[in-house]
């Protein structure tokens, strides 16, 4: 191999060079490019492909961005998602099952985690015995541009977690179940991703006696924007294509896609979600948590209103004009119909022991639906 090879940037781009023996007065270097002569103040030290190729990028000789970028590079070309940077993992995205998440999988990892190859999995193991040896809470912090995978490994992290809780109760189930119901309501389809988390989550695991015996989600920052308003090409939230996909919609009062202007009027499909799945598993997670059949019927009736209100058309001077969908509003929500013209088209202030009541213009109305 030419020991000489150097990295260089042109473009915004690393790009490989021959350095050659010439000193410049200003101390500039000469690197040659596909045969041409490039006069360069810097570069960046080469690596040998046996010594890119490690486990954890610290263990790199000439450690800089482009053998970083190159060494992930070479790896992920042979199906190796996974690398460490010291304590860190990075994880690209395979966009392809690579059966790096079977049940053998977690049974290798829960027998010797530490002599294997770096995996998601390794990090959950290490906080898991982190937590029994230190007797202190641990954190997994998962971080990345949108698509790059959080909320698989999160599944994946939670996944080996209630694998290793020894005394299986119906917690394990619920934590593993929460995450339908959170998606069908917190994700949609963005042009990045099909299944993009509208949300961030923060999620408290507490184990005691080697077991899981509660757990805790917070979510927060929900883009509520998305209920009203998508992009083209972009759904709202999942539950809506879920619902009106399904047997049930008649009950609702529900038509069509293209009837719901919250919809852009069409029904967008996704190569990586199905909806009807999607909405099997969702009426299974919430028994499964607990919520019983009248319960689930009020939180669809709530979906529903929201494409009611939707089509709900308003005049000129801010008065809802009656229609079908209002009574069907009222239905589901079981108001009657000043409550429901109350809370639109009016704003309510507080003076003394007086309420006044003002009447909204068109705009503040549409605003206050
Ligand atoms: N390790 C993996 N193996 C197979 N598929 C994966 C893997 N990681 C991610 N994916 C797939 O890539 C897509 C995007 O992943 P994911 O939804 O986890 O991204 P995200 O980081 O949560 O994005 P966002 O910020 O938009 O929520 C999903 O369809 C997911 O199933
Ligand atoms: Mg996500």
């Amino acid at each position: 191999m030419n020991t000489n090879i150097v990295w260089v940037k042109m473009d915004n781009d690393w790009i490989e060079g021959e350095l050659t023996d010439e000193n410049l007065s200003n101390n500039n270097f000469i690197i040659k490019i596909n045969g041409v002569e490039y006069e360069y103040s810097n570069y960046e030290k080469h690596n040998s492909i046996d010594n890119l190729k490690k486990n954890n990028l610290v263990d790199i000789p000439h450690l800089n961005e482009p053998s970083i970028l190159e060494a992930i590079h070479l790896r992920y070309k042979d199906d190796i998602i996974y690398t460490y940077t010291g304590k860190i993992l990075i994880s690209l995205n395979p966009f392809k099952n690579l059966d790096l998440f079977t049940d053998d999988m977690i049974s290798k990892y829960k027998l010797n985690s530490a002599i294997l190859e770096p995996h998601v999995y390794q990090i959950a193991d290490t906080s898991y015995k982190n937590l029994l040896k230190y007797n202190k809470n641990q954190t997994i912090m998962v971080s990345g541009e949108s698509g790059a995978g959080k909320t698989y490994s999160t599944r994946c992290i939670i996944k080996y977690l209630t694998n290793l809780s020894k005394n299986k109760s119906s917690i394990e189930n619920m934590v593993v179940q929460s995450n339908p119901i959170l998606e069908a309501f917190g994700n949609a389809k963005t042009l990045r991703n099909d299944n993009s988390s509208r949300f961030g989550k923060f999620i408290k695991i507490q184990i005691k006696n080697y077991s899981i015996i509660g757990c805790n989600i917070e979510t927060y920052l929900l883009e509520k924007i998305r209920l009203v308003q998508q992009e083209n090409d972009e759904r709202n939230f999942h539950i809506f294509y879920q619902l009106l996909n399904s047997d049930l919609k008649t009950k609702y009062y529900l038509k069509s896609f293209e009837h719901y202007n919250y919809l852009n009027n069409r029904y967008i499909s996704c190569r990586d979600v199905d909806d009807n799945m999607d909405f099997n598993n969702l009426l299974n997670a919430f028994s499964v948590m607990g919520f019983d059949e009248i319960i689930v019927d009020k939180i669809l009736g709530i979906v529903a209103s929201v494409l009611h209100l939707g089509n709900l058309k308003i005049d000129e001077d801010g008065n809802i004009i009656m229609s079908d969908e209002f009574t069907y509003i009222c239905k589901l929500l079981d108001i009657n119909e000043s409550m429901l013209t109350d809370a639109i088209s009016f704003r309510l202030m507080k003076t003394n022991n007086e309420v006044i009541k003002i009447k909204l213009n068109r705009d503040d109305t549409i605003n206050s639906r």
